[in-house]
């Protein structure tokens, strides 16, 4: 039996904001504490965070959790962390930051992701780094603050993610785990250790470069001036942690050949364990080392999922909120019951979720959304259900991708806010002619953070015996024959309308540039 006084914490370093979370010894959420920060977006490409913003917050949460809980502070025995992958957080000689974090959805680096497959050659990138050199990824930033800014350049002796440098304010210690470290574009992911000869040929020094720890590994512990300033014991082992993706996974118990979930965020994710390193020759998922010895995974993002449910309510369907805020309904729910009175196919109306641009299978900044097929005999709630399912076509693609590469699926597990919709849930398994299972856990990254760490101080065996005791399985949704009929030859039309499209969506891009820019 687990010692039931044993607390574990989560820390998840995010787009938005910071949440911690604190589970108890056999996995349950005791209490969760967000806090928001800001973004700069100085110019139309650029996003950038002050890493001081993420600290506060780490600070406000983790007092937060402390004070709130009642829990005390002897009985935390480990803290993980996750967060945004692929920042640039550079330090200096004294270890302090040299400029504002360059996040992942920064698109500023077009050049430098050129001038990178030019120096190493496209194939070569992708075999090593199990990925395409993408504008969000790291190196490609390293190498646009050395051409931009190179004052600032020459001064770096420190390269950190975002996670790594709280851990870094944490314990005074630098690291970083084989998941993160997996999206910089300077990691060798099936040996699981950095490149050297891809950081030669980018003439980046390998000493400003953390050493490489499993996700599991206890790297360091709270240091007093933080223990005292948070309300925690010095001396608690921090483990290495995760990326948001790799943390979700653990979160979602996909750890083992066969499982694929899907988290239904602002973007959708499907993600696959496989127990050998695979990745597309073409580089069109991203194939990351899991937090798991031994494990890697596929993934394949629809950038705008949830996120696009979110703009059709806040853009869309806002003329409706007054009345239905009144009577004090959920708006999402308003929607998808409106869905629901729509056949399946939504009558031809079929929508494209690149409202952000997209990652898979297009990694492309100027694919737009679209509606396509509109005629006099649509309305609001023909747009409702053709969102849901335009969605669910986009998961289908990274789904065909992740099998042609030979990622098995038997079994798929769906989490995040935008699963709640028992609706959408449905099309999805209709599209995708699978049984889906739903999940009790929210929160993925950081629950999966507080996972790691209960591993790595030994409180579980291992990564298994963890996701086992703690996550459930709710619900399975089983596919609709007939409907899976519908979907099949409507999947058809979608897959062909990026392509018929694409260069409208350039063109449409360079319009823009030329007024607004
Ligand atoms: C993963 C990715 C996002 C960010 C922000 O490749 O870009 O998951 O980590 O959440």
């Amino acid at each position: 039996m687990k010692s039931p006084n044993k607390y574990f914490i989560g820390i998840d370093i995010g787009t938005s904001g910071t949440k911690a979370l604190l589970i108890d010894s056999i996995g349950n959420i005791v209490l969760t504490s967000y806090e928001e920060y800001l973004t700069s977006n100085l110019k139309p490409q650029w996003s950038e965070q002050d890493p001081e913003d993420w600290w506060n917050a780490t600070v406000i949460c983790l007092s937060r959790l402390m004070k709130d809980s009642d829990i005390s502070a002897e009985n935390v025995f480990g803290i993980g962390l996750t967060g945004q992958m692929h920042g640039l957080v550079i330090l200096d000689v004294n270890k302090k930051v040299l400029r504002p974090c360059i996040m992942w959805n920064d698109q500023r680096t077009a050049n430098e992701c050129k001038e990178m497959n030019e120096r190493i050659g496209t194939a070569k990138l992708i075999s090593i780094t199990g990925n395409k050199v993408l504008t969000g990824f790291t190196a490609p930033k390293l190498l646009w603050v050395k051409k931009n800014e190179p004052e600032i350049y020459d001064k770096v002796r420190h390269v950190l993610l975002p996670k790594d440098y709280i851990r870094f304010r944490l314990t005074g210690e630098i690291g970083i785990d084989v998941s993160d470290a997996s999206g910089t574009s300077l990691f060798n992911v099936k040996e699981r250790k950095w490149s050297n000869e891809i950081i030669d040929l980018m003439n980046i020094d390998k000493k400003w470069l953390p050493d490489v720890f499993e996700s599991q590994e206890v790297v360091a512990k709270v240091n007093k001036e933080a223990g005292e300033l948070i309300g925690l014991e010095a001396g608690i082992p921090v483990v290495a942690g995760a990326g948001d993706q790799a943390a979700g996974g653990i979160g979602t118990g996909t750890i083992k050949n066969g499982v694929t979930s899907i988290v239904l965020g602002t973007s959708g994710v499907v993600f696959s364990c496989t127990d050998k390193y695979t990745y597309d020759t073409y580089g069109r998922v991203h194939s990351f080392c899991h937090a798991v010895n031994n494990s890697w995974h596929v993934m394949g993002v629809t950038l705008s999922a949830a996120g696009s449910l979110k703009w059709f309510k806040e853009n869309v369907f806002h003329f409706e909120t007054k009345n239905y805020e009144i009577n004090n309904h959920n708006l999402y729910e308003v929607i998808t019951n409106k869905a629901s009175e729509i056949k399946p196919g939504s009558n031809g109306l079929i929508f494209l979720p690149y409202l952000t641009g997209e990652r898979t299978p297009y990694p492309d900044p100027n694919a737009k959304g679209t509606f396509t097929g509109l005629t006099v005999k649509h309305n609001i709630n023909h747009f409702s259900r053709s969102i849901l399912e335009g969605v669910g076509y986009s998961l289908k693609d990274c789904f065909i991708l992740h099998e042609a590469i030979g990622v098995r699926t038997d079994k798929v597990r769906i989490s995040g806010g935008g699963a709640k919709s028992k609706l959408w849930q449905q099309i999805i398994a209709n599209i995708l002619n699978k049984e889906i299972v739903s999940l009790s856990t929210v929160d993925t990254a950081p629950f999966g953070a507080a996972l790691l760490a209960a591993v790595g101080t030994n409180h579980f065996s291992d990564i298994s015996e963890a996701c086992s005791v703690s996550i459930k399985e709710l619900e399975t949704v089983i596919p609709n024959y007939n409907d899976t009929l519908i979907y099949k030859d409507y999947y058809e039309v979608y897959k062909s309308l990026y392509e018929s499209l694409k260069s409208a969506f350039t063109d449409i891009t360079n319009i823009e540039n030329k007024l607004y820019s």
